[in-house]
């Protein structure tokens, strides 16, 4: 069985790849995830705000900080950080020299500047790609929807502008022309893109009155956002696809693969399991392609995209209309 896949330009031994977790904060760890199977991992992300700060440091913050100095205001302490920016370049060449597979660095930021020369850094100390991370909420009535992705296609020309090795961008869902600002990302040079950055949702504590800060691990629930979009897009760009959110099983990594995906990443899942659990689901979807007769995973990737399909939008409308009709009051309703 050829379970081998390309992904970034790099030749994977399969399409499992650890995703950004703190699950490569120990090198134990990283080893168990690489003999568990993992073709790749994905570090923890640098994030623009301890950049900054460590570049303000020292610096007398004048009037043009000051909205940089309260945007680092909520930002947790360096202290509360498990690594810095020093620390995280040691940590690319640590778990560079402790595994074979490739190892991903992840820059975590939205605008363009400085911070942006990391990426080389992280090349120069072993990073076989980059993620660029562009979390962010859009709340700024003066900022429309064009400056926002004009700003993240310059982040991505930047980071270009620094690196040899490719380029993935990890997206959020909420774009409002999100197949056209992926041609955008292409034609600056992102060579991938991670579909899609999970929203940390905030509940509220309404006798405490505070915002409850809680992590939820995902299920497969969330797969099927990601799954519309990697059919969407497969076959409508050139640059390889990852499906991050809601990999938990090996049919959730062969529906992803089908959707179009070049390579899956799981981070829940190990996290509530452990890093062996990669093992059990690459053997599953080994076994089920046996079962299913396939020989290679390239047999099967975009099998259900709609990379034929003329015009994406009116069937998800048609698919929208059939199944309202599918509801049936319950007996005894
Ligand atoms: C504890 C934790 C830490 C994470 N840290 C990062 C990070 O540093 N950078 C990043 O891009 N994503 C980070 N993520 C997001 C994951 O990489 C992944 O995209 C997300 O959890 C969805 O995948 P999953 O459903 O397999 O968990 C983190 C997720 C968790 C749960």
């Amino acid at each position: 069985m050829n379970l081998s896949t390309r992904y970034l330009g790099l030749r994977l031994k399969n399409p499992f790849i650890a995703g950004a977790s703190p699950m490569a904060d120990d090198l134990d760890t990283v080893r168990r995830l690489e003999d568990a199977g993992a073709a790749a991992i994905v570090l923890p992300s640098l994030f623009e705000e301890q950049i900054t700060r460590e570049q303000l440091a020292g610096l007398a913050l004048e009037a043009h900080c000051e909205s940089t100095a309260e945007a680092l205001s909520y930002f947790p302490a360096a202290a509360d950080l498990p690594h810095g920016p020093d620390e995280a370049l040691e940590r690319i060449r640590k778990v560079r020299a402790a595994v074979e597979v490739p190892v991903i660095a992840s820059l975590n930021g939205t605008s363009e500047g400085g911070w942006l020369r990391y990426a080389r850094l992280m090349e120069e100390a072993g990073a076989s790609a980059l993620e660029l991370n562009v979390y962010a909420l859009a709340t700024d009535p003066l900022e429309s929807g064009e400056e926002i992705e004009r700003r993240t296609v310059a982040m991505v020309q930047a980071v270009k502008a620094e690196l040899e090795v490719p380029v993935a961008v990890k997206l959020s869902p909420f774009y409002t022309a999100l197949a056209h600002f992926v041609r955008d990302l292409e034609r600056a040079g992102a060579g991938g893109l991670v579909l899609f950055n999970r929203f940390y949702q905030p509940d509220l504590d309404v006798e405490g009155l505070d915002v409850e800060r809680t992590l939820h691990l995902s299920d497969s629930t969330e797969l099927p956002l990601r799954l519309r979009w990697l059919a969407i897009l497969a076959g409508r760009t050139k640059v390889s696809l990852a499906a991050t959110g809601g990999i938990h099983t090996a049919r959730d990594a062969v529906k992803a693969v089908m959707a179009g995906a070049h390579a899956v990443q799981m981070v829940s899942a190990l996290l509530r399991r452990g890093p062996e659990y990669l093992r059990l689901v690459r053997d599953e979807m080994e076994s089920w392609m046996a079962e299913q007769g396939y020989e290679e995973v390239e047999q099967m990737r975009g099998a259900l995209s709609l990379a034929r399909c003329p015009d994406p939008a009116a069937y998800e409308r048609a698919n929208y209309a059939q199944i309202l009709q599918t509801w049936r009051a319950p007996a005894g309703w």
